[in-house]
């Protein structure tokens, strides 16, 4: 079939897309030192979903220092690490993995560079603490040289035409044409069932957030690896941008989809959110959903001043 040949099941590092089904450790065990220019993965948070057994969180940790461990090796000396993660959850009390993870990565030698914010608005609704819509990305650099492309990956600015008002440059616009730099706080929709990246998968994170790793932290040509691969989010970001792509996955189901998703992205066929797209907005939309039907007008106007208080607002 096409799809065999354009996709290798065993590393191979000529080969521009790698999907092994199994153990990220095997497919590690077949992956030479610093042969790899970026990690990005979000592994399994340890909640006892289809793909994992649920351990005791210290002997979780020290399964996941293993993989860390391995990463480290095959990362090459300019190297990055982005391991993006959630809270584990037991008996409603919460554990950020990337507090728990922070001291496997630090005495590995690594060096964190930022530490992610990724909000999204979707999710499951708490009610004995505030719902979590935020995980982190955790970017760690194997030395104090690294790959850090910035241009690629800048947003617009919110004042472009903004100048400088004084000295020298004095009328002259004061920010860099090519847009200013996107921060720690991204804002990106995740996964949920209207998004359509949605595969069957539960946990899939979305291919713009790992556009935006690849862009800033590895060349074209170079290798991005992800050992806990899922349904390929993390190899479609590598091949949309002409790296190589490198990835593990233990369910056969998910190998599956990445193998297809990996084939239609090749092909110029996969449907992802584009890049920088806004955050879609209700409100702004017009969408008649967000009134309130057993509200009168004037508690209309005023819970939107309460929870919206810098929004204009619409009677409708
Ligand atoms: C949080 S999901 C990653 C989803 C992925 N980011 C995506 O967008 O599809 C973690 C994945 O790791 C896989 N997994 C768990 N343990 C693994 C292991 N030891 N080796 C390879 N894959 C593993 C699970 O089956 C699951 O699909």
């Amino acid at each position: 079939m096409k799809s065999q040949k354009l996709i290798s099941d065993q590393f191979d590092p000529n080969n521009r897309v790698v999907v092994y089904h199994g153990d990220c450790l095997r497919l590690l065990d077949q992956m030479p030192d610093e042969s790899v220019q970026l990690v990005v993965t979000s592994p399994p948070y340890n909640l006892g979903k289809e793909y994992e057994k649920r351990l005791r969180i210290d002997k979780y940790v020290e399964q996941q220092a293993e993989v860390i461990r391995q990463c480290v090796r095959v990362l090459s000396p300019g190297g990055s690490i982005c391991w993006q993660v959630g809270n584990y959850v037991d008996k409603g009390e919460i554990f950020p993995l990337d507090t728990l993870l922070f001291p496997v990565f630090r005495n590995l030698g690594m060096h964190l560079r930022n530490r992610i914010i990724w909000h999204f608005e979707h999710g499951l609704h708490c009610t004995n603490r505030y719902s979590g819509r935020y995980e982190t990305v955790n970017w760690f650099t194997k030395s104090d040289k690294f790959v850090f492309n910035l241009d690629p990956v800048r947003v617009p600015q919110k004042y472009p035409g903004k100048k400088h008002f004084k000295g020298p440059k004095a009328g002259q616009y004061s920010g860099n044409p090519l847009g200013k730099n996107p921060g720690d706080v991204w804002a990106i929709p995740n996964v949920k069932s209207n998004h359509v990246e949605k595969t069957e998968h539960p946990c899939q994170y979305p291919v713009e957030l790992v556009e935006r790793l690849v862009l800033s932290l590895s060349n074209e040509g170079d290798t991005v690896f992800d050992p806990f691969l899922g349904v390929g989010s993390s190899a479609i970001a590598a091949i949309r941008h002409n790296r190589k792509a490198v990835g593990s996955e233990l369910m056969t189901k998910y190998v599956a989809i990445a193998r297809e998703r990996i084939v239609g992205e090749l092909a110029g066929t996969l449907k992802t959110r584009p890049m920088g797209r806004p955050v879609y907005d209700p409100a702004d939309a017009g969408n008649k959903l967000t009134v309130r039907p057993w509200a009168t007008s004037s508690n209309v106007v005023q819970l939107r001043l309460v929870e919206q208080p810098k929004k204009r607002y619409r009677i409708k």
